[in-house]
């Protein structure tokens, strides 16, 4: 989950972004129940603290500069390094002595065998070959991820790339094709999509309405990409922390898949929609307990007053898809602010903050104001306001104007 995430916001199709998030949703389901099943075994291991030599393979497959050779090194060396993990597992396990683990790892090899399918129309794009060799020898060393090869000792001239350095977060994401800007949201329907004042305004036309929510959905794509960064520098996570943040970014990238799937039905042009890079951009300058703070209890908490006034108003609408997925919104929305709650105090403990919870809110939400001055603002428009998207254009689209 650690090493999946760091790709999540390095890749540019937002299809590839949606992916990965299901795939490290889908992992994360499998090691709660690994852990479920170890825990009724008396020889599993005590501590959730991940052996020091998988650590040091996993950490080594996200430092590639390049995204696609990192996402390469992932899917075509420790995913396949996994599932014959599991194949072996299932040889080498009597049925009688441990049915249950059995059935689960028949479930994680189908599941792995489909992610191999659904990743394949993305690999392929550069040469990784380098790169795979070098993971494969790392993982030939260890004798496969169980144990069940010969291990092969490392050859003297191998280098962890990982010991040169540490990772770090590329300084924006990346949205490949798609037009960038800061931010998508202004008073100004000649500058962006979505005009503040008309999502709560009454005289505003409700199929207008509709569409500046899904660009607005749309454009959580800011919250996979971000809160995608958290993973990795959280290495002293407990699994619980990251299994609810796994469903945290999964539901963000289904949010997207909403606007992503739906404003092409309403007209939408995605290459005039420019994507708002302003908040990766400043949350990756704070540390990581600062940028969940802020999702969790500024972004997310502070988001239903408005997002349930927008739902009334396309209620009018009489379409049963938006109401729908708006109401999936708003109680995926209500379980991130538990999961802010739940996890907030114990994220801020790893990082030594000993403030109350509040207090530190408070003074994170002045920091990155303060962030903002210098981070912010910092994307020009990448399309000539007679090209992208605005609210002008909007009011076309739905036929208002
Ligand atoms: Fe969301
Ligand atoms: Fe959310």
């Amino acid at each position: 989950m650690r090493t999946a995430t760091t790709l999540i916001y390095r890749v540019g199709e937002p299809e590839l972004k949606y992916l990965l998030c299901q795939h490290v949703w889908e992992s994360s389901g499998h090691a709660r129940f690994i852990r479920e099943r170890g825990r009724e075994l008396s020889g599993f291991g005590a501590g959730e603290s991940v052996r020091a030599s998988l650590r040091q393979l996993f950490t080594e497959a996200v430092m590639p500069t390049d995204a696609y050779v990192a996402l390469a090194g992932f899917y075509q060396v420790l995913k396949p390094a996994l599932l014959s993990a599991y194949r072996h597992y299932l040889r080498i396990t009597d049925h009688l002595a441990d049915w249950p683990s059995k059935k689960l790892v028949e479930e994680f090899i189908a599941d792995e065998e489909r992610h191999a399918r659904e990743i394949q129309p993305y690999l392929g794009k550069v040469d990784a070959s380098a790169w795979i060799a070098h993971l494969q020898t790392a993982v030939s060393a260890l004798g496969g991820l169980l144990g069940e090869t010969t291990a092969v000792p490392l050859p003297a001239d191998f280098k962890w790339e990982s010991v040169t350095g540490p990772y770090q977060h590329p300084e924006t994401c990346n949205r490949g094709i798609y037009p960038t800007c800061s931010s998508v949201f202004s008073h100004d329907p000649e500058e962006t999509p979505i005009v503040r004042p008309w999502l709560v305004d009454p005289k505003t036309d409700a199929r207008v309405i509709r569409l500046m929510v899904y660009v607005w959905l749309m454009m959580e794509m800011d919250a996979v990409d971000y809160l995608a960064t958290v993973f990795f520098d959280t290495p002293d996570a407990p699994f619980d922390m990251h299994h609810d943040m796994a469903r945290h970014l999964w539901d963000e990238s289904r949010h997207s898949q909403f606007g992503f799937r739906q404003l092409p039905k309403l007209g939408v042009d995605l290459m005039t929609l420019e994507h708002s890079l302003d908040l990766y951009n400043i949350l990756v300058q704070m540390p990581p307990h600062e940028r969940y703070a802020m999702m969790t209890m500024e972004f997310e908490a502070g988001s239903f007053p408005t997002k349930a006034l927008v739902m009334d108003r396309i209620r009018e609408l009489n379409d049963f898809e938006a109401d729908t997925l708006l109401a999936f919104d708003r109680n995926d929305e209500q379980n991130h602010v538990r999961y802010g709650h739940r996890w907030l105090p114990e994220i801020m403990a790893l990082f030594g903050e000993t403030r109350p919870a509040d207090e530190f809110v408070k003074a994170t939400q002045a920091r990155f104001a303060e962030l903002a001055k210098t981070y912010g603002g910092r994307t020009p428009h990448a399309l000539s306001p007679e090209k992208r998207l605005t609210g002008t254009k909007i009011l076309k689209l739905a036929g208002v104007a």
